[in-house]
């Protein structure tokens, strides 16, 4: 099958930046209540920083707004600065109106995480799914913390992040050694529920994972590829990241 993936390859970061802020805020001005999907990582902190100019600026509103986070990791309390809940409240949740109760980032230091994983299954589906999903690409193709092999029928769950993925994320750390080895995330199941997903890639380094994403076979072996079943997937590029495409 061909894949459905719509691909916009802009300029640099800030253009990306402002295109996928964009498409949030169209959403939020056509549905205040919108239920919106968001990822951590080095690649959306631009987004999140354009969302934020949105907000102060022209009055985007969140106050009405649902958010839930792809991941996080276990072990991890949401004060410790590289929890994903921390990341999510200096880059975004603290410089808009969203309400606190409106959040939900998995506990990293929940007592069960697999009810944990369960419990947040049943409050998107409370809330009737999410609108529309930010995603990011790991180098090796995996999306949130579904790693190549991750089972496209996968729900939210805890998984063992690969050596590949500890070892690029422990540039956050000061000591390598306290990248955490688990994690929770929402699974390729709970990704592709979602009614619109954006992905954003920048840079050369996501390059080859970005080509077997969108012209690759559609397999678990590349999480990313598993996108071309969604009807309503766009991957917004830079020059850089798209340079492998053919
Ligand atoms: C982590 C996250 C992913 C994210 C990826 C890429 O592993 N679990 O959700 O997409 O990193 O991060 P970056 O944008 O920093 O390259």
């Amino acid at each position: 099958m061909s894949s459905r993936i719509d691909v916009c390859v802009l300029d640099d970061e800030a253009a990306v930046a402002v295109a996928a802020a964009g498409i949030f805020a169209e959403l939020l001005r056509r549905r205040p209540d919108a239920v919106l999907g968001l990822a951590t990582g080095s690649t959306p902190e631009p987004v999140y920083a354009e969302m934020v100019r949105l907000h102060r600026d022209e009055g985007l509103g969140f106050a009405r707004a649902r958010a839930f986070n792809l991941d996080e990791y276990l072990g991890l309390d949401g004060d410790h600065d590289q929890s994903y809940r921390f990341f999510m409240q200096i880059h975004l949740f603290d410089y808009v109106d969203i309400r606190p109760w409106n959040t939900f980032v998995f506990d990293g230091k929940a007592a069960d995480p697999e009810q944990e994983c369960l419990a947040f299954e049943a409050k998107i589906r409370a809330v009737g799914g999410v609108d529309l999903w930010l995603l990011g690409l790991g180098t090796n193709g995996h999306i949130a913390f579904n790693e190549p092999g991750s089972d496209p029928a996968s729900r939210s769950r805890v998984v063992t992040p690969d050596a590949e993925t500890v070892e690029a994320n422990s540039r956050h750390f000061a000591d390598p050694a306290e990248v955490p080895t688990e994690a929770l995330t929402a699974g390729v199941s709970t990704i592709l529920d979602g009614r619109k997903i954006v992905l954003v890639a920048l840079g050369a380094h996501k390059a080859d994972a970005v080509a077997r994403a969108i012209e690759g076979d559609r397999l678990p072996d590349c999480p990313a590829s598993l996108l071309q079943g969604h009807s309503d997937c766009i991957f917004l590029l830079d020059r850089a990241a798209a340079s492998q495409l053919s």
